[in-house]
This record gives C-alpha cells, structure tokens and sequence, in this order.
C-alpha cells in the first residue's frame, strides 16, 4: 500500500519506518529540510533502539523515503497519517493548531479518495474537527479515522510491531478495509484490532495512560505510607500484583512519573473534563501526588546532610525520564537537580543516553562525567534518578573507594536494602527500610 506520514518525530518516525517493514511505500513529510536531509542520508534523529536497523533496510530497499513538500505527501499516500505535535497549551488541553493547519491544506490539496489517520495523541472530538476543516474545501471524498498509538518509548519498534491491540475509531466501511488490510501483518498473533467509533478511540488513548499514570501514583502513596509504618513496598507490590486483577506491571514506586506522555495527558484529560463540567478529582490527585513525588528524596538528603547542602558533593546517576531513552521531557531528575542545587550543593551527572540534552538545558552549571563511576569521584552521596540496566549491578567496591562516604539515595530501588547492608552503604530508597551504617 501506499502510505504517508505526516510528520516524522517519534511516532511518525517509528510508524513510518515500522510500515515500510511490512512491505508498504512510504513517503514520511516533515517541514524541517535539515532533518530530511539527514534522514534521506540514513541518520535518525532519535534515540529509539532498532529502529535504526529498520531504518537503514528500507531506505535502501526504497520503501523509505523522505520530503519536505506536504502536496508530494498528500499525492502518494492512499492513507495518510497524521504524527503531528499536540502540545500542552498553557492551560492544559492539548494544542491542535498543527493538527488543524495541516487538515486545511489536505482539504486543498488531495485529488481522490483517501484515508486521513489522526495518530496524534488529541482530545475526543478532534476527528470530527478533522473532518469538518477538511471538509470545507475538498472536492472528493475522504475519510477520517482515529487510530491511537501505544507505544512506550525504549520499546517502540517491538510494540509497534508486536502490539497488544490496535484500535480504530472508524465509521466508515471503506475506510476500515483499508486499515485492516494496513494491519493485519501484525496482528498475526491473534490480537485483536478494535473497531469502535471515532470518539471511543480517542478517549481510550487517554483512559489508558491516565490509568497507568493513577497506577503508579497509587503505588507511589503506598510506598510513602510503608516508610511511616516500617512495611517494605517491595513485598507489598508483589502480594498484591501476584492477583491477577491487579497485575504486575506499573506497580514500581519511585520518583515519579514523566515523559512526554503522561504528564500531559492527564493533564489534557483533566482539563477535557473540566470543559463538560466534569471534575476527574483523581486525576487532580494524580497530577498533585506526582508533582511532589519527584522531590521525594530531597528532604531524606537533607535530613541526612543535617539541612545543609551548600559545597556538598553529589553524584547523580540517570537523568533520561526513564530507561533506554534519551528523552528527558518532564524526567523526575530534572527537579531533582533543581532542588538540589538550589539548596547549594554541587552535582556532577552521568547517563547513558541522555547527557547531550541535559547540557543543552542545564549548561555549565553541572559538571558533566564520562562514566558512572568518574561521576562519583569525591562525591559525598549518589543519588540515582532512573533505573538504567548497567546501574543495577555497580562494583561495591570501586564505589565505595570512591565515594567520600557510603551513601546512596536510590530514587528507583535498584538494590536489595539486605545486599546493601552488607555492602556497608548508607541506603535510602522509596518505600523501604533506610540502611544506615
Ligand atoms: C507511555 C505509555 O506506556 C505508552 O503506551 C504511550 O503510548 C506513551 O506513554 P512512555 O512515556 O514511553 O510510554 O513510558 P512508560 O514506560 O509508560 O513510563 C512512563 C513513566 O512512568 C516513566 O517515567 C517511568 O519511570 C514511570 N513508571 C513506569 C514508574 O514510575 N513505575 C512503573 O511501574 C512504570
């Protein structure tokens, strides 16, 4: 099939490269020639893992390819899909300027049938809006579906590829033959693609991450209470995830949740709620537990220091809002950081992935290091952010040599609070036991 995307940051990227997979033509658009110059060469501008693999075979198998000009988009693609920006406006609800200046121009522009896909993450009843803007100047018929994407960044190319379901809000027959026939490659397994209305589509895409985000927050209250009445979270998350109503998954206290996803989605939904009269009061209570969730190891650090932090020295390990990413939207250390050098202290940061954008945005005032352990040379506590695989199993030992002093703030519960005892570290994590030597 022919297919464009319009669009090429991440889930256009991922979408546009996982659909020339499976044998389609691709035509991905996007307005910024330098990045097109640099995909048609072979580079992808993100951090996603695979996907560069993916990328470089159907470039040169000719399936892949890229342009600045929206009308070559708008010409070859039988279905178009729509990977637009819907950013948080400043209150809340999700900007679809993008979205809707780009919908002006298909109406003006396509020439025969074709299958307009919303995969942008956008309030329910922007298909109908979609539909009416395109409306306006079209001189053939066309269709508009919502066709929400559920991909987590780190493991975008598996679940597109292999993903749990599909959904499709469609009300047109013509147009759900086509999207079927567009995914049935990867529902092979026998997961199923959900057919429902345009609305239901897009309210799922919200439901879902503001379930998972409420999910975790949950766990989050009950990791702070377990710190008040000396329970260990860890037994808790398992004695209650081993039920299978509850599951395992997205039960990992820590320091919050971020991301590009769903900070701001529930924020969209809130506020999508508050514009029917309807006040999603756990959601408030989501977004304001989060909020102070990702400081919640400042007032254990300067419970420890004795209040002062000024000259201290602080290694952080793990900026990236989580791992296999190099994404830091919204990411937990950020106020972390913030915090902690408001209150003087001196930090010296290293990730594997994410150096590069937290320079851009912190500049000289971090001092950055080439590897976990140079981070903390002479460093008086680590404090680790994100749970990065190659943090899990440090060497104790060259740790503590070079560590001022034993002690670790582990924002993400990496170690077993036994191991560290006999470790001989200081260990303060989420939801557990301190260990103090
Ligand atoms: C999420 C959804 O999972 C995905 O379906 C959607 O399309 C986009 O948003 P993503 O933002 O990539 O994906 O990350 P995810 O792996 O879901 O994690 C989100 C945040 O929750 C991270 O900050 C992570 O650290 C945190 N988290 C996750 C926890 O704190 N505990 C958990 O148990 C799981």
């Amino acid at each position: 099939m022919k297919i464009s995307v319009i669009g090429t940051g991440y889930v256009g990227l991922v979408t546009g490269t996982c659909l020339a997979e499976t044998g389609n033509e691709v035509l991905c658009v996007d307005i910024d020639e330098k990045k097109v110059a640099r995909m048609r060469q072979g580079e992808v501008p993100i951090y996603e893992p695979h996907l560069d693999v993916l990328f470089d075979r159907n470039i040169e198998a000719g399936r892949l390819n890229f342009t600045t000009s929206l009308e070559e988009g708008l010409t070859h693609g039988d279905i178009i899909f729509l990977a637009l920006p819907t950013p948080e406006d400043e209150d809340g609800s999700a900007d679809l300027s993008y979205v809707l200046n780009v919908s002006e121009e298909i109406g003006k522009k396509i020439k025969e049938y074709k299958v307009i896909v919303d995969k942008s993450t956008v309030p329910v009843g922007t298909a109908e809006k979609v539909q009416a803007v395109i409306a306006k100047n079209a001189s053939c018929e066309f269709d508009v579906v919502s066709n929400p994407e559920f991909l987590r960044e780190g493991f975008a190319v598996d679940d597109f590829l292999k993903p749990e379901r599909i959904v499709i809000g469609s009300s047109s027959e013509r147009a759900t033959t086509l999207m079927k026939k567009l995914y049935n490659p990867f529902v092979r397994s026998g997961n199923p693609i959900l057919i429902m209305d345009e609305k239901s589509a897009e309210l799922t895409k919200y439901a879902a991450n503001s379930f998972l985000a409420t999910k975790i927050t949950f766990m989050n209250e009950i990791a702070n209470y377990c710190e008040k009445v000396g329970a260990d979270v860890d037994k808790v998350r398992v004695g209650m995830g081993t039920d299978s109503r509850i599951g395992k998954r997205f039960l990992f206290p820590g320091i919050g949740y971020g991301g590009s996803c769903f900070p701001k989605d529930v924020k969209a939904l809130q506020k999508a709620g508050k514009d029917e009269n309807y006040d999603f009061k756990i959601l408030d209570a989501v977004i304001e537990i989060n909020d102070t969730q990702k400081t919640a190891l400042i007032p254990k650090i300067t419970t420890h220091f004795k209040a002062d932090l000024s000259g201290k020295k602080i290694a952080i390990w793990g900026l990236a809002f989580k791992p296999e990413t190099d994404d830091i939207r919204e990411a937990p250390s950020i106020y972390m950081m913030n915090a902690l050098l408001e209150k003087g202290a001196e930090l010296t940061v290293f990730d594997p992935e994410a150096m590069p954008n937290i320079k851009e945005k912190f500049g000289d005032t971090l001092t950055y290091a080439t590897s976990m352990y140079e981070a903390t040379k002479g460093a008086d506590a680590l404090v680790i952010c994100t749970e990065w695989s190659i943090f899990r199993t440090p060497n104790y030992s060259k740790l503590k040599e070079l560590l001022v002093h034993p002690v670790i703030f582990d924002g993400r519960n990496l170690y077993n609070t036994e191991d560290m005892k006999s470790e001989g570290f200081t260990y303060v994590s989420i939801g557990r036991k301190d260990v103090n030597v």
